[in-house]
């Protein structure tokens, strides 16, 4: 599916929407893992329930969206979800569902902090509420070091083996592949903004008892890098979360197992909506 691009003041937001110029009464609006895009959605992008449209967007920086502010040294993930919320205003969309896996998450986390109202539901994909621990930081300084040194390859070389489960990595070459491509897709700039907005992101735990919407929390129960136990907690302090756990699949689930994800996700949209 083509992107499309939203001019948001001086910055240009690109999304690809499974239904466009189409009239589904009920919109989904989800943001991307780190260091993909928005075409790591391209699965449920094309299975969509009746009735439904999902829109993946691309993070400032990423895909085909620009960063206005690349050298910024003190950018912050509040930029991400300005994003989010910029393209659903943009698109006079009202009342959506909204999500993301992994940094996805944190950026629907961050809009709920800012306005608990702003969304009807949430999807919450094999991430977590805390902020990052100082042993975290390291690692994040230790990632920037990285990409300075070898570019989004040593990223993806690095990354692979957390982002994608046992399972994935034994039996689906071309789940691997796939990832491997969008990530050395992806500018350095990007991966660097992500590093530093995720670094010093706040911690959405206290807001989470304020969420008054419909959550689904989703997990591959394979993800080391935000084990089960960490989405068992999230589900645990929202009031009306349902908690679904993946079989055979890691911390990218709804990539490795897109059929399943799709299918967890849309009896959510359709019972609770
Ligand atoms: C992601 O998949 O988006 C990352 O694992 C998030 C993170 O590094 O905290």
């Amino acid at each position: 599916m083509a992107r499309q691009y939203l001019q948001a003041g001086a910055r240009t937001i690109a999304y690809i929407d499974s239904a466009p110029g189409a009239g589904p009464r009920h919109t989904l609006v989800l943001a991307h893992a780190f260091p993909l895009g928005a075409q790591m959605w391209e699965p449920q992008l094309r299975a969509m329930p009746e009735g439904w449209r999902l829109i993946a967007l691309d993070l400032r920086g990423f895909g085909g969206s620009t960063d206005p502010e690349p050298d910024s040294s003190m950018p912050s993930l509040d930029e991400y979800a300005d994003d989010m919320v910029d393209l659903v205003e943009g698109l006079e969309l009202d009342s959506v569902v909204i999500g993301g896996l992994s940094m996805g998450g944190y950026v629907a986390l961050a809009v709920m902090r800012r306005q608990p109202e702003w969304a009807r539901g949430l999807v919450l994909a094999d991430t977590r509420a805390g902020a990052d621990t100082s042993e975290g930081r390291a690692a994040r300084r230790g990632m920037l070091a990285l990409l300075d040194r070898e570019g989004p390859q040593g990223i993806a070389q690095e990354m692979m083996p957390k982002l994608l489960g046992k399972t994935t990595i034994e039996t689906n070459p071309d789940a691997t592949e796939t990832v491997r491509r969008l990530i050395k897709g992806q500018s350095p700039a990007a991966i660097r903004g992500a590093i530093l907005r995720m670094k010093d992101r706040p911690d959405a735990t206290p807001g989470l008892a304020a969420i008054g919407v419909p959550t689904l929390v989703i997990v591959g129960e394979e993800d080391v890098l935000t084990p089960p136990a960490e989405s068992e907690a999230l589900a645990a302090a929202i009031p009306d979360a349902l908690l679904v756990t993946l079989l055979g699949a890691g911390h990218l689930s709804s990539l490795e197992s897109p059929d399943a994800f799709t299918a967890a996700l849309a009896a959510f949209l359709q019972e609770r909506f």
